[in-house]
């Protein structure tokens, strides 16, 4: 079952826009009412957006940050790539410290780094041209994963996802929801639950909007129903995106998605893993040595800025958690499909 996918009707959305002069960032942390873009005119703007969460995502926010290089080399005078990367350097380390689990950011920077070493006086061009490059080939690793991982589900299959993956994390079309929208255009996918993702909401704010103005209709859930819902035989497969992949597989994503993976288990259910390559990391070995970003505890005492909490409260705020690779039946890139990820199986996909 293979149907071509309508991509401007299944992709509205872009929360990155490059003016030639500015980077222009859709800001998350007010959607879904407000729909407004900032402007950060130097790479200090867009790290401390990054940092923010104006711009989320690990495959977004590693295309800010090469943006950010961008606003950075307008500053610096330089005789060649390779003076231009020294100079560059300190931006880059402040673009790199702004979030520290998604590899995908400091992925960029590395690329960032590789182009300019053998850049010549032109290198301001060649730097442009490759973070263009980077958005044009994380969309169209974004539709082939959507084409691949939709392939894996059969027809008439009701989907849990989580956090937000979709074209608000990407350059467009999302990876998790790049394969929720391929999925339901092909008639695979008959339901669409999207838990909320505490403490952000980026399920409740970010993804029931998103898939609203594609026409889809899914069903909000509040993270705890998870295991309830999964009971009712409603759902076959619970599909999310990653921040970091290990070289055994184990995977780093929002907090909240190794408790999905153990009741998907538990259930029966099957659980897929949807990434571009750009966040495989071979270098990490696994989820134990994965930097977990904290955040301020603060972010747990308020909803929408109304305290929700006692005052001097203790909490804590780890926002990312790791899934063992034994609890992933499929983990899908732009490069195919590695059914049981594990340490032979990746290496074999993604050499050392
Ligand atoms: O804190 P966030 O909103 O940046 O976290 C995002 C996630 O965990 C996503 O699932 C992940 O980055 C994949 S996005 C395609």
């Amino acid at each position: 079952m293979s149907t071509a996918i309508d991509f401007d009707r299944y992709d509205r959305i872009r929360p990155i826009r490059w003016t030639g002069q500015a980077l222009e960032l859709l800001d998350q942390r007010k959607l879904p009412f407000v729909v407004e873009y900032v402007t950060c005119a130097d790479s200090d703007a867009v790290a401390e957006a990054i940092h923010a969460l104006t711009v989320r995502g690990a495959p977004a926010i590693g295309i800010a940050a090469a943006w950010g290089v961008v606003l950075a080399s307008r500053t610096v005078e330089a005789t060649d790539g390779k003076d231009a990367a020294a100079k560059l350097e300190p931006a880059m380390q402040h673009l790199n410290a702004a979030r520290p689990t998604a590899v995908n950011l400091a992925w960029a920077l590395a690329r960032m780094r590789r182009v300019l070493a053998t850049a010549g006086t032109d290198w301001r061009e060649v730097l442009e041209r490759d973070v263009q490059a980077i958005a044009d080939e994380d969309l169209a690793a974004n539709r082939r994963m959507g084409a691949l991982g939709a392939a894996l589900i059969e027809p008439g299959s009701g989907v849990l996802t989580h956090c937000n993956t979709g074209s608000l994390a990407t350059a467009g079309f999302g990876t998790a929801l790049g394969v929720i929208r391929a999925g339901v255009a092909e008639g695979r996918i008959d339901q669409v639950f999207a838990g909320e993702t505490r403490p952000w909401l980026q399920g409740a704010r970010l993804t029931v909007w998103e898939l609203q103005q594609d026409g889809i209709s899914p069903t909000l859930i509040a993270d705890s129903a998870a295991s309830h819902l999964m009971k009712t035989g409603d759902v076959q497969w619970v599909i999310v995106g990653a921040d970091r992949i290990c070289a055994n597989g184990d995977t780093a994503n929002k907090i909240g998605t190794y408790q999905l993976a153990i009741a998907a288990r538990h259930h029966g259910l099957k659980f897929m893993v949807v990434a571009p390559s750009s966040t495989v990391d071979m270098d990490t070995p696994s989820g134990d040595a994965i930097h977990i970003e904290e955040r301020d505890p603060g972010e747990l005492f308020a909803v929408g800025g109304v305290r929700t909490a006692a005052e001097e409260i203790g909490a804590w705020n780890p926002v990312f958690d790791v899934t063992p690779h034994e609890l992933i039946d499929a983990i899908v890139t732009e490069r195919g499909v590695i059914e049981r990820p594990d340490e032979a199986a990746m290496r074999a996909a993604f050499g050392s």
